[in-house]
């Protein structure tokens, strides 16, 4: 099979570059310069012309904050772009596994999200997210969407790497614990989405959740990457989100449940911590 991975520079995109390494199928790593999702004939043609079988969406417009002042170039990533994979998918008979995000929720729960729970975004980039998965329905491609959460690795700026760069250099740091959610260790989603697509499961249309497994705050994550770092000399105090205003809201309890993932397709999830500590590791190197 032909696999096209877009936005392959990001850090989902780097992380299925480690990971289908050893792999049989044929798997073709596109970033804007090669492909710019926003353009749908350059879309269609690539889609085409490489015989492509399955896309792995890993590009997006990311900056949660900077979304909220630029709401047009938001959405042209994260839904009319995605419209436009979604429409040369159905077109040529391939698959979409598409990533979306806990931020399509509106954090005033205190039980795990479901896939069907009720939606209601608190910026621009959940609305624009929740509308890139309501375009692939309504193009009727085959399709695979996973939420996913508090995506970190080695690769790109995360939160993992900025918590292990300020616990090295600060004696102290506030860190909110009001936001309460799972990390994702982004090999971990790349390879539950290698997984789907080698063990051939591509027929199990609809939308997923995938996190690690464990419930943590930010100031829970931010004492573990330091724990973990031997960062031992920086104090790490939790402080209320109006501590630290940011453009766009976040919602303060976003964990996903991911029972329906892991028995539709038979995947085993790492807890955070150990997910961590692989990173961590791989970070030391
Ligand atoms: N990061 C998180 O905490 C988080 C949480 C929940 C869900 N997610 C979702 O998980 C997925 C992967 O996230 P990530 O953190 O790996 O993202 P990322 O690191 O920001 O990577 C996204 C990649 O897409 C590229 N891209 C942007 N516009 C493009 C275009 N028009 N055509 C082709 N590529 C384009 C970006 O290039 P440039 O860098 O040059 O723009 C970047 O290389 C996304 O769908 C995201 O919404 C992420």
């Amino acid at each position: 099979m032909n696999i096209l991975i877009t936005g392959a520079n990001g850090q989902l995109g780097n992380e299925m570059r480690v990971g289908h390494k050893t792999l049989q199928d044929n798997y073709i790593f596109t970033d804007v310069a090669e492909l710019d999702i926003t353009s749908a004939t350059a879309v269609e043609e690539f889609i085409a012309r490489e015989a492509v079988d399955v896309v792995v969406n890993c590009a997006a417009y990311t900056a949660v904050d900077n979304a909220e002042e630029d709401e047009t170039m938001a959405d042209k990533i994260n839904h009319q772009a995605v419209a436009n994979l979604a429409e040369a998918c159905f077109k040529h008979n391939a698959t979409l596994i598409h990533i979306s995000t806990d931020y399509v929720f509106g954090g005033d729960g205190c039980v795990p999200y479901t896939e069907e729970d009720a939606t209601s975004p608190l910026g621009a980039y959940g609305r624009t997210k929740l509308a890139g998965e309501q375009a692939i329905v309504k193009a009727g491609c085959r399709h695979i969407i996973i939420r996913t959460a508090w995506l970190y690795s080695e690769f790109g700026r995360n939160f993992c790497k900025t918590m292990r760069a300020l616990t090295a250099s600060k004696p102290s740091l506030k860190v909110v614990f009001d936001q309460v959610g799972s990390p994702t260790y982004a090999a971990d989603l790349a390879n539950a989405i290698i997984y789907i697509i080698e063990s051939r499961q591509l027929d199990k249309v609809g939308i997923y959740h995938y996190t690690n497994e464990g419930v943590c705050s930010w100031y829970d994550f931010a004492v573990e990457i330091a724990h973990q770092s031997g960062n031992t000399e920086c104090k790490i105090e939790p402080c209320h989100s109006e501590e630290f205003p940011t453009k766009a809201s976040r919602p303060h309890y976003s964990v996903l449940d991911k029972t329906k993932i892991k028995s539709v397709f038979g995947i085993t999830i790492p807890h955070w911590q150990s997910s961590l500590s692989k990173c961590i590791e791989n970070l030391n190197e």
